[in-house]
């Protein structure tokens, strides 16, 4: 996969597949110390001990369709390629956390890619799930949060289009912004 939000998306998947009603997204750049590192969180049943010692194995899966699970298996490659490291935790009815560290400059680290997409298929595919982004870029930070989206919205849904416009150009300019004013 050559970008880290698709990865993003895959590991997202496992959470709504374990029945999470909150997400959370939290990408830490730092140019300094030359790290990028990605947080995937969710509240979902979680895995048990021995799930968790086999998650990282492409040849293992739970899933019924295939032989193979390749979702947390192919983020992981893509990270210790990147000088970086991985790691999963898991508590059973509490949910995962799965961190994945790369070297900022390495030159396979992938771009990050569409992340306003991202959010957007798991937010319309899921109309109950939570997501909170937060995305940090040095010292400076963003936040995109659907509790708090929702509170304005009341009762008008995600799937109306303008919706579907503004917090795709929100997450697109907030993203921006991090780095516009970084340069300065
Ligand atoms: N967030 C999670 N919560 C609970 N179980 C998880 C979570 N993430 C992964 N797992 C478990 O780890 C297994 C492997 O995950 P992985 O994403 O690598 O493969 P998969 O989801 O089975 O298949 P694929 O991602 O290729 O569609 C899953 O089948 C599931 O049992
Ligand atoms: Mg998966």
């Amino acid at each position: 996969m050559n970008e880290l939000s698709l990865h993003i998306l895959d590991i997202c998947q496992n959470s709504i597949k374990a029945d999470a009603s909150l997400i959370t997204i939290i990408i830490e750049e730092d140019i300094i110390n030359d790290f990028y590192k990605i947080i995937i969180g969710d509240n979902g049943h979680g895995m048990s001990q021995k799930t968790l010692s086999e998650v990282s194995d492409p040849f293992f899966t739970t899933r019924s369709t295939r032989k193979v699970g390749l979702g947390v298996s192919l983020f992981k490659m893509a990270a210790e390629m990147c000088n970086g490291s991985f790691s999963v935790d898991s508590i059973v009815n509490k949910g995962t956390v799965v961190t994945a560290l790369f070297e900022h400059g390495h030159i396979d680290r992938a771009p990050l890619g569409d992340i306003g997409e991202t959010i957007m298929i798991l937010i319309l595919n899921e109309k109950d799930i939570d997501i909170y982004y937060e995305h940090i870029y040095n010292n400076k930070k963003y936040v995109f949060d659907t509790r708090e989206i929702r509170k304005v919205l009341g009762d008008i849904p995600f799937t109306e289009y303008s919706v579907i416009l503004w917090i795709k150009d929100n997450i697109v300019n907030g993203i921006k912004n991090l780095q516009k004013e970084e340069t300065k």
